[in-house]
């Protein structure tokens, strides 16, 4: 197995894949073991795995960090050789977005307001603006998506089901650091004071599980007093939702749930969720 092939445009993309059984990872680039874990389970699926690099200017508000986010096209294929992918879709954003900003774009509804909707607005509408493109270009069978992501996980699958695009949205668990960290692109704007408190996150979230059979209070009290413990851990928010819906669970809910977590670690937006089960 060799290196990808980088392909930049989507018209020598779709004639290379022309008759061909795809799987499509999406990414922003900047990979790591939670993007290859994808990969790796896209090679499961399909005889050809393609791999997309693009930040998405749509997804990112004007004080976020679309310049900084770190871009390294060589140590992603650095990354990504030996792993079976067959092709790396790397277009520029005049490729993906010949007139600008589209005039058509996907609006994720009352679901992508909540939470990182709240937090960063347009951002779900301007990434599932570039999913359904990718998910047009590419026509995979079967697209991959990290459980780290969870609401984004969930308004793709709302998407495709809503727009009955014929793709099947193959869900990935997250990959951790031994400490509990959730892998993201964004770790490494940390410093190591701040790395020392983010797996917090994750703490806070076993804490949340083991509380399940006390009742949704005794969940958020959990989670908060671990997260509270930790000085450089800033509390966006703390939800616990229904996963059929994402939206925020009753007080007298019983059944699987999903607590979200999202905190700003120095200057790092970070986000990690689980499954619990609330009795
Ligand atoms: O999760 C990401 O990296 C991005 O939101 C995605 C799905 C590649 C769309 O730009």
């Amino acid at each position: 197995m060799s290196q990808p092939e980088v392909v930049t445009g989507i018209g020598e993309l779709r004639a290379r894949l022309e008759g061909r059984r795809v799987a499509l990872v999406p990414t922003m680039g900047a990979l790591h073991a939670g993007h290859l874990s994808l990969v790796d389970r896209a090679s499961e699926l399909a005889d050809t795995v393609v791999v997309s690099i693009f930040v998405n200017p749509l997804q990112f508000g004007p004080a976020e960090d679309l310049e900084r986010y770190p871009r390294d096209l060589a140590g992603d294929l650095a990354a990504l050789d030996g792993r079976g992918v067959a092709y790396v879709f790397a277009p520029d954003a005049s490729e993906m977005y010949p007139d600008g900003r589209p005039q058509i774009t996907v609006r994720g509804g009352a679901v992508a307001e909540l939470f990182e909707g709240r937090s960063r607005p347009g951002h779900f509408d301007g990434m599932l603006t570039v999913v359904a493109k990718l998910l047009g270009i590419v026509r995979p069978e079967f697209a991959l998506f990290g459980q780290k992501d969870a609401q984004q996980l969930f308004l793709v699958q709302r998407m495709v089901r809503d727009l009955d695009i014929a793709t099947r949205i193959e869900p990935v668990e997250t990959v951790r650091e031994p400490d509990g960290l959730a892998l993201s692109s964004r770790n490494r704007y940390l410093s190591p004071a701040e790395r020392a408190a983010a797996p917090a996150l994750h703490r806070a979230l076993e804490a949340a599980a083991s509380a399940g059979d006390r009742g949704i209070d005794a969940v958020i009290a959990a989670a908060q007093s671990v997260l509270m413990g930790e000085e450089l851990v800033g509390v966006d928010y703390l939800k616990v939702v229904d996963p059929r819906t994402f939206q925020p669970v009753p007080d007298d809910y019983r059944g699987p749930a999903r607590v979200l977590i999202a905190a700003q670690v120095g200057p790092a937006r970070l986000i990690d969720n689980d499954a619990i089960y609330l009795n």
